[in-house]
């Protein structure tokens, strides 16, 4: 039942965990890197189909500069040192977010590990990089034009071009770390019937049990789509 999700997670409040340790915010960017590496690894135990992970927002520009460089930094360390094992375990790596304001180094890390992964199919692991939900659907719209035929199929597959990754079906569970409750300019799109799942815990705190137990949570909601409780037993896959 597991076997097809989308999940994408928010993954805040490295910030804050940091500074409530006397430490500085990046110690909890670095704490929750290794966060990432736990739960990609307890995504494809789970038989998850595709995680999208929002690490970078187009508003995060906006932190002072040593903060962004450091994230930068992050994303380029994790590309080179997670590659190798993203090919053993078949996951698929995928960054979405515009590209044209990234270090023309980092596009091309990027490119690469998105070329090495190309043919991994037990898991879609998108990390979201200078992405606005926003920015990407005004994109879409852009590129659908006047077209009479659009469809929300269409126009899906349209949006995962902008956002450069592939059509992968709408999120069917969003978990947000970190204590907010909102979705930041977060695949707004393709959230329209996502289940919630808040958890105060922060970042760098979240494991591979935390991540079970959304998936039991989730397991435990019924999803009607708009229609009666009976009705959506038979439809929802
Ligand atoms: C999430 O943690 C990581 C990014 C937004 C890049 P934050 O840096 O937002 O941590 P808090 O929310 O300030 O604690
Ligand atoms: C959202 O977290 C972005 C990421 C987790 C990458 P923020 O910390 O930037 O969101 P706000 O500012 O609290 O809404
Ligand atoms: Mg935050």
């Amino acid at each position: 039942m597991m076997q097809n999700l989308h999940v994408a997670i928010i993954m805040d409040g490295n910030g804050r965990w940091a500074l409530h340790r006397g430490l500085p915010r990046t110690a909890g960017h670095v704490e929750g890197a290794k966060t990432v590496n736990t739960v990609v690894e307890a995504s494809a135990r789970a038989g998850v189909r595709t995680l999208t992970l929002y690490a970078f927002s187009a508003d995060n520009w906006a932190r002072p500069s040593a903060e962004v460089a450091a994230l930068m930094r992050l994303l380029r360390r994790y590309l080179t040192t997670e590659t190798r094992r993203c090919i053993e375990q078949s996951i698929r790596i995928n960054i979405i977010g515009r590209r044209d304001r990234l270090s023309a180094s980092l596009v091309r890390a990027i490119e690469h590990s998105e070329r090495l992964t190309a043919a991994c199919s037990r898991m879609h692991l998108r990390i979201a990089v200078d992405y606005s939900a926003q920015h990407s659907i005004l994109q879409a719209a852009r590129r659908a034009g006047s077209c009479a035929q659009l469809s929300t199929e269409v126009f899906h597959g349209l949006l995962a071009e902008v956002d450069h990754s592939s059509p992968c079906g709408p999120v069917d569970l969003l978990i947000r770390t970190g204590g907010e409750q909102r979705l930041s300019d977060f695949l707004l799109w393709e959230c329209a019937y996502a289940e919630l799942y808040f958890t105060a815990r922060p970042w760098p705190e979240f494991g591979a049990e935390e991540f079970q137990a959304a998936l039991v949570e989730f397991a435990r909601r019924q999803r009607r789509f708009g229609r009666l409780a009976d009705a959506a037993a038979g439809q929802a896959s």
